[in-house]
């Protein structure tokens, strides 16, 4: 049974590219950089409330969480309790419901959510991405498609929140473990850039995003892939490669070429909201060693506790301290 209007991810062909082609130019690197300061301030202000706690205070609630959500309420327009909603609502009709029935419930429940969220847009449009779609979609379809709008939203969400999230604690908690390259940093921050090129090959969190139907035979290494058949494309073996990186298996910020990795998928289906995370990242760092250079971690890599956040993996609660 299909909740949901389908939606990039499941599209192919000429379907899947103009589909793309509407969304794209809200991904760009022009539009990114423009966008730039936006992030820049949310992820300073995260970092104010993070160091007006106590210490040790939590790092996931404070900044990692914060700070994806509110991105993506500044750049579609759409209030950040009602993408906290959505995550809510999402979470609700993938993991918490046993039946069919209940599930159906949850969905329309995600559904009515929505709706009443691209109602309330249409009444007020504004310069934002969502305003866009439902310009867009009423020049297409002659009226507002709020099941396929519902789509790009919830989408937009679930790729976006969690995974950006996870990567921001991960990246702390790597340079932590590596102090002699957290030190580099702070000593040479024009580092930031390719230690954000570095921390997502290592970390390679969407291990097992990338899926691909083959469509042909295709002969890989003398093991041919049927057509029909599924794959998992894992990044993680790939961006670890021992024939295409020098020690791959060593975190270095200083690697060249930096861009190399498959971090963020490949071809069609590559992801499209690189260009944000990559200045998202580079924030996050910066903020890190000019905010509060004494920022650490307060319990030692074991006392972590990690957990899936559907794909991706990271930790539930990540406690920091600081001189004050
Ligand atoms: C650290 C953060 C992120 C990582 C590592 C990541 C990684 C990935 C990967 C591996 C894919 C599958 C690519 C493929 O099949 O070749 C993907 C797809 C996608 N990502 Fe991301 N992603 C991140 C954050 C985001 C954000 C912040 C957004 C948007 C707000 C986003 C939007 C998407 C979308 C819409 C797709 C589907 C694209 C398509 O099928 O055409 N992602 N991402």
């Amino acid at each position: 049974m299909s909740y949901f209007s389908p939606f990039l991810v499941n599209m192919d062909g000429d379907e899947h590219a103009a589909a793309r082609r509407r969304l794209i130019g809200e991904f760009s690197i022009r539009k990114m950089t423009a966008f730039r300061p936006i992030i820049s301030s949310i992820v300073r202000e995260a970092m104010n409330d993070l160091l007006d706690q106590d210490p040790p205070a939590d790092f996931v609630e404070h900044f990692s969480n914060a700070i994806p959500n509110q991105i993506l309420s500044k750049l579609t327009g759409i209030p950040e309790t009602d993408l906290i909603q959505v995550e809510r609502n999402t979470q609700e009709m993938l993991h918490g419901t046993d039946t069919e029935e209940e599930q159906r419930i949850a969905s329309d429940r995600l559904h009515a959510h929505l709706s009443d969220v691209v109602a309330a847009k249409a009444k007020a449009p504004s310069d934002d991405l969502l305003s866009r779609l439902i310009s867009d979609s009423t020049d297409r379809k002659g009226a507002v498609d709020s099941f396929e709008i519902a789509s790009v939203i919830q989408l937009l969400q679930v790729a976006g929140h969690a995974s950006s999230s996870a990567m921001i604690s991960l990246s702390l908690i790597t340079l932590s473990e590596h102090p002699e390259q957290f030190e580099a940093l702070r000593r040479n921050p024009r580092l930031i850039p390719s230690a954000v090129e570095e921390l997502l090959r290592f970390l390679s969190i969407t291990d097992t995003g990338p899926l691909r139907l083959a469509v042909d035979d295709v002969e890989l290494d003398g093991y041919v892939i049927k057509s029909g058949e599924g794959m998992v494309i894992p990044t993680l073996p790939a961006n670890r490669d021992g024939a295409y990186y020098d020690e791959p298996d060593t975190f270095d910020i200083a690697r060249k070429p930096a861009h190399r990795h498959i971090a963020f998928g490949f071809g069609a289906h590559q992801c499209l909201g690189q260009n944000l995370v990559r200045i998202e990242l580079e924030e996050v760092l910066s903020s890190i060693i000019h905010q509060s250079p004494s920022l650490r971690l307060y319990d030692s890599l074991d006392e972590i506790s990690f957990r899936y956040f559907g794909q991706f993996f990271g930790p539930a609660e990540l406690r920091v301290t600081w001189d004050r």
